[in-house]
Formats: structure tokens, sequence, C-alpha cells
């Protein structure tokens, strides 16, 4: 049996950070959406015992040391079900440490993919759930579309889609940490936080500039000044016509939020030239783990 599972990557239209946790982990709020760039999962199920992880990308780690591997073991731990050899091939498509769950969204998909061709009586939450113990992002990718991520990471609520737009997105050579950029963040120094819940009504209003007005990610209060390309990706992006722009996640990814796609595309090809990086994408819903 051969499975292949779309692995699509997130922005984070918002990014707040509540409180620290006893667990080292932080509370978070984040106004999550999945995007059409997206890796390409196979999984086939073979008949040698264990994980084989390959990459068209050299670099990824392989075997046990990919989250997509660790994923697949966690399914198998946590279901009691025996465990099937594997061999799982990763088309990479979306940029590696690059605060878009990349690695969390390939774990995701492997998680659906032993879901349907092993345990398809399971419910998306005990999915998501399995999800939980690989990685924070991990739930949220398994559900994907437009969420609000509360926690870790892992409550999740669903959200009105996107309204219709054209997203130019750029990720800088330079890549960031996220445990380092968590350990600079003093809660008290940050000196504003996003408006989540106006956010969500300006989605429930299917109001663009609404959501584009609150679009903040608290992490680039913190960002070291080597990470200076960030700030200027997000001048160039408003320059070029965006309506707003930010970093994802932990960054150094920054998008730019168009209404139309013509300057959004133009906007990733400019960003091509200076910074090495731009692609012209479009907001998915949950629904958007098939090829089309
Ligand atoms: O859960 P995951 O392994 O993806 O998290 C990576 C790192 O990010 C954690 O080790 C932690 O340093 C940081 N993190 C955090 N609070 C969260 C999520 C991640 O501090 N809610």
């Amino acid at each position: 049996m051969i499975y292949t599972e779309p692995a699509c990557a997130k922005l984070n239209l918002s990014l707040d950070i509540l409180g620290k946790r006893a667990d080292g982990y932080h509370d978070l709020r984040m106004v999550m959406a999945s995007i059409d760039l997206a890796d390409e999962v196979t999984v086939s199920f073979v008949s040698e015992p264990g994980i084989q992880v390959s990459a068209d990308l050299p670099y990824l780690p392989r075997g046990g040391g990919n989250i997509a591997a660790k994923a697949a073991e966690r399914f198998f731990q946590e279901t009691g079900l025996p465990p099937a050899g594997l061999s799982i091939h990763i088309r990479k498509r979306v940029p590696v440490c690059a605060g878009m769950a990349g690695g969390s969204s390939d774990g995701a998909a492997v998680l659906r993919v032993l879901r349907r061709a092993l345990a398809p009586e399971m419910t998306e939450e005990r999915l998501e759930e399995i999800g939980a113990l690989v990685g924070s992002d991990v739930p949220y990718c398994v559900r994907g579309g437009t969420a609000l991520a509360e926690g870790r990471g892992e409550r999740l609520t669903d959200l009105p889609a996107l309204p219709p737009c054209w997203l130019a997105v750029c990720k800088p050579p330079c890549s960031i940490s996220t445990p380092e950029l968590f350990s600079l963040v003093r809660l008290k120094k940050l000196r504003c936080h996003p408006d989540t819940a106006g956010m969500i009504a300006a989605l429930e209003r299917g109001d663009l500039e609404g959501v584009a007005r609150r679009m903040y990610n608290v992490f680039e209060d913190v960002l070291p000044r080597r990470y200076v390309q960030v700030f200027e990706i997000k001048s160039a992006l408003l320059g070029l016509g965006a309506i707003s722009a930010s970093m994802t996640g932990s960054g150094p990814t920054v998008f730019g939020l168009f209404r139309d796609r013509e300057p959004a595309e133009q906007a990733a090809e400019v960003l091509r030239g200076q910074f090495g990086s731009g692609v012209l994408c479009r907001a998915v819903g949950s629904g958007r783990h098939s090829f089309s």
C-alpha cells in the first residue's frame, strides 16, 4: 500500500505569548492559516520491519531523527497496533527551519495516513492528541485550515477561513532556533500584544482589512539585531503594496497579505531577486488534505 499526502505549511496571522509554564513551555494564543505550499509525503507499507525516512533534501534527518518517523512511532505506541514496516519519502517544498511548521506538517501527514490505513474509526481529536505527543504544532497540522491555537499550541478552535486574498512568502537565508527565541522573551517587556479577539471578529465578518490591521507576532519584538532582514522584507512587502506583513512563528519567514494576485506575484518576484526566496501562495481550508 502506498499513500501520498500533502503536508501544508502554516502562517501565523498572529502570535501572542501569555506566560511561561511550569513544564518549561509557554502558553500561546495564535491564529494560524494553512497555505497551499506543501511537502508531498509518501508512506509505503513494506515487508521489512522498522521505519525508514528519505527526502529529496540531503540534509534532512533520516530514520528516527525525523519528526515523520517520530510521529509513526508514537502512533503505534499509542494505539497498541503492531508496528508496520514503513518507508516514508518527503518531497520538500516548505522551507526548513522557517516558522512554517514544515516538519510538524510532515509528521501530521504521516499520522493522517496511518489513521486512514490502520485505524479509520479513530476520531480526529484522538489523532490530534497523539500529535501533541510529537510536537506542539502537530495537532494544528493534523487539522489544518484557519484556527485559534492556545495552550502549548494544542488547544484548537476552528475559525472562519481567511477571506480570499494572496500571500507573498519570503524565507531569508538566516535561520533562528525556536528555543533560543523563546529564551529571549521577557513577558513584562513585550511592548504590545496582538488583538486576537479583534482578529477573530474580523474573520467572522469576512473583513480582510480588519484581519490585516491586527496581524502581529510578539517574537518580532525580541529578534536579535542579526535578523534585520526580517524587517527589511516587511518594509519591502509594504512598499510593494501589501495590506500588511508579519513574521510567521519563530521566523525568519515573512509574509505579506494582498487583496489582488498581480501585486502579490510581483512582490514574490522582487523578493526572490533581493532575498533569494519569494513564493506566491493562497490560504487553504482544513479539508485540503488531498492533492487536487
Ligand atoms: O513542542 P516542540 O518540540 O515543537 O517545541 C520546540 C521548543 O519550542 C520547545 O522545546 C520549547 O523550547 C519551545 N516551545 C515553548 N512553548 C511552546 C511551544 C514550544 O516554549 N508552547
